[in-house]
């Protein structure tokens, strides 16, 4: 069933537009009308304003179950037909939702069972949204029903392009139906024995062994929490049982509507579900993406050295990365910005404006990364109610004539010069590691620095930026993918080794690839259980080290480190390590850096390993980011992974590249609050907004962007 609707990749490596009958990048936003439905005048304004902005898609019913279906089996879709005529006769696509996000209250009143239960089990009144359990048998039915109203209805409708399914599915429901699930996934998952229950989760520990399936409980802040391998299966479970609630809710759409696609909105690295589970799942790929520009304060943990100046730089890389995370769910494939704010949000502590040219310079950074769409939350703002302040299209003034709306309008016209973009893809030589169950692992973990929870994402953050920074690509993939067309796969904090991951590792770097693996790695199995006969487990052998101890650091230590020239990627020069120094015993691996503290100066603290036809680079130690920007330029160098442009970059420029073809897209992004003037070098360059050839270079104001074309060499 999956990926019946899914438009293949072009022999030249391109993919078909993501609604067939649009070879456009998409333009549009989450628009409500169920709440304007007694202003028809508003509802007449919004035709007129969608196409000043430019716009060919607008996501409806979100949020609208209650205005389809006021009372149970009473359905009016009279309103709904009349939007989707009146988008089609404006030449607006329907990306139309399932409504499950949100609940009518009759349907929480009659069946309460539908109302989620907190891990401390208590049953949530009615009200809010995303907060429905996902086992329960008449959720499902009623979900199942009035998607089948609405596929059965506008099946054959011009307007209906593509379905949104749901509205970022999250949370997790402990109720008894779920607790029954809970048991019965793990029977299936330990082949009904409890012995090998017990030995996974190692329940021995504290006599926490079960002696009977309905003794397991999900965990809770009042019962069990302690068992790594049981918290993390209570997780795949989690992920398990939203795609199953997901597969029943899309099932009456794959029947009914088989050339539909369908998407489910993504959050980036969200923590509570694994999302390269819904690969399969969906047939486009979908996030919503809300960072916070021009903060000062509160932007994210590791931009401490990063002056106000350069923040905006910093959180694009990060930016980048989730674009590149979400892209790579399915294997490169263009995917849709579905939500961005076009102005701010309402739910940061501070909220600022986008100043001017951010707002075109953020939606460009997305079809940099393979975007084919830029969508926004929301087309006009609401009323009332908690999001009414929360950035908008439309404002409450009405017109197309703010600062906001016109910016919008910008961005539609530079889009609709953007169309043989649509479909091109990605090349990456280099691939980064972001392992959700790994995640969960390491952020689970007791010790070693427990302080350091939350600080796998930003390890790969930070493992992601001297590639980002030169304008390389890279795909951000788990550990199950497929590693072998890459030339450099980096896996920072690989504590988790998954059955067989150690093997393709070590196949990849014997057949020539070049491996780059951190302190913290091949710690655990797929269960949690720590390695036994040594660290870094299946990887000791591709690493050539023995990784003995680990010394953890507080906040403000550093230890030393000075490199050796002439050996390994040939570093010279001295950097700091912080937080973690793995003390390791090289077995055929060669030192290139060594701890100048401690008592364990002149031990290794970065190894290279000769293994097959490639390498594998142990950085043993972390490090502040100039050490890996450093390494990982010396890495692209001796690898010659190609730049997206031949000459160096000024600081707080961006380029990425997408090709067709013979033909490649350079996207140059200026995230400086200044012009750039970017030299370019070979070959020559065309502006395609402007359709001007180039003379070498090219400037850009403050936050600029701007598309350039050459040929593919
Ligand atoms: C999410 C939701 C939207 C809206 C925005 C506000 O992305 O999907 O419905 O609440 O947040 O930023
Ligand atoms: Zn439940």
């Amino acid at each position: 069933m999956a990926n019946q609707n899914q438009s293949g990749k072009n022999s030249d490596g391109s993919y078909s537009p993501i609604i067939g009958r649009v070879p456009r990048i998409l333009h549009g936003g989450d628009y409500n009308p169920d709440q304007w439905l007694s202003y028809p005048e508003v509802l007449a304004q919004d035709l007129k304003l969608m196409k000043d902005a430019s716009c060919n898609v607008m996501s409806i019913g979100i949020f609208a179950w209650t205005a389809l279906e006021p009372e149970e089996g009473k359905y009016t879709f009279d309103w709904l037909d009349r939007i989707m005529d009146d988008l089609h006769r404006n030449g607006v696509s329907a990306i139309l939702a399932t409504p499950s996000g949100a609940r009518p209250a009759w349907l929480s009143a009659k069946y309460p069972e539908v109302l989620r239960v907190t891990a401390s089990r208590v049953r949530n009144l009615h009200g809010l949204r995303h907060n429905h359990c996902y086992t329960s048998p008449v959720y499902r039915e009623k979900t199942r029903n009035i998607n089948t109203k609405l596929a059965e209805r506008y099946k054959d409708h011009p307007a209906l392009a593509l379905w949104h399914v749901s509205n970022e599915y999250g949370g997790e429901c402990h109720c008894e139906l779920c607790q029954g699930a809970f048991r019965t996934w793990l029977r299936e998952r330990y082949h009904d024995s409890l012995d090998e229950l017990n030995h996974a989760w190692w329940a021995a520990f504290w006599s926490h062994t079960f002696t009977s399936w309905e003794q397991i409980e999900s965990p809770s802040p009042l019962g069990e929490n302690m068992i790594h391998g049981m918290n993390l299966d209570w997780k795949r479970f989690v992920t398990q049982q939203t795609r199953s609630f997901m597969a029943s809710e899309s099932d009456p759409l794959r029947r009914i509507t088989p050339d539909v696609p369908i998407t489910t909105n993504f959050m980036g690295t969200y923590p509570g579900l694994d999302y390269f589970r819904f690969r399969d799942d969906v047939d486009v790929v979908s996030w919503d993406s809300y960072p916070s520009w021009h903060g000062v304060g509160e932007v994210s943990l590791h931009l401490g050295k990063w002056d106000v100046e350069g923040r905006d730089y910093r959180l694009a890389a990060d930016i980048a990365f989730y674009h590149d995370l979400t892209r790579s769910i399915k294997g490169g494939k263009p995917f849709m910005l579905m939500e961005s704010t076009p102005s701010v949000t309402n739910w940061c502590s501070v909220a600022k404006l986008k100043r001017p040219g951010m707002h075109s310079l953020s939606s460009l950074q997305a079809v940099a990364h393979g975007s084919d769409s830029v969508q926004y939350f929301q087309w006009r703002k609401s009323r009332g109610a908690s999001e009414k302040f929360h950035g908008a299209v439309v404002d409450h003034e009405g017109s197309s004539n703010t600062r906001v709306f016109q910016d919008v309008a910008a961005v539609g016209r530079t889009l609709g010069k953007l169309g043989d973009i649509v479909g091109s893809c990605v090349d990456a030589r280099v691939a980064i590691v972001f392992d959700w169950e790994n995640r969960w692992a390491i952020e689970d973990a007791h010790g070693p620095r427990n302080d350091d929870r939350k600080a796998y994402e930003e390890t790969v953050l930070a493992h992601h930026l001297p590639f980002w920074t030169r304008g390389i690509a890279t795909d951000v993939i788990d550990s199950e993918c497929d590693f072998s067309g890459y030339d450099v796969v980096v896996a920072p904090m690989l504590y988790m080794l998954k059955p067989g991951a150690a093997d393709r590792l070590t196949a990849f770097v014997a057949a020539g690839g070049t491996l780059v693996s951190t302190y913290l790695s091949g710690i655990v199995d797929e269960h949690d259980l720590c390695v036994l006969g040594g660290f870094p487990g299946g990887l000791r052998k591709v690493l050539g080290i023995w990784s003995e101890e680990i010394d953890s650091l507080y906040p403000s230590e550093r230890v030393p480190i000075e490199c050796l020239p002439g050996r390994g990627p040939d570093m010279y020069g001295s950097y700091e390590a912080r937080e973690f120094c793995d003390l390791i015993h090289l077995e055929t691996a060669s030192a290139f850096a060594e701890y100048r503290g401690e008592f364990y100066s002149g031990r290794p603290s970065a190894t290279v390993n000769k293994f097959g036809k490639g390498e594998a680079y142990y950085l043993a130690a972390r490090t502040d980011e100039r050490f890996l920007d450093d390494f990982y330029g010396r890495i692209c160098e001796l690898k010659a992974v190609k730049q997206s442009v031949s000459v160096k970059l000024p600081s707080g420029v961006s380029a990425q590249v997408r090709r067709k073809g013979d033909r490649e897209f350079v996207f140059i992004m200026n995230f400086n609050s200044h012009a750039q003037t970017v030299q370019l070098g070979e070959p020559r360059y065309t502006d395609v907004l402007s359709d001007r050839d180039l003379n070498g270079s090219v400037t850009l104001e403050s936050y600029g962007a701007t598309v350039l074309v050459r040929s593919a060499e």
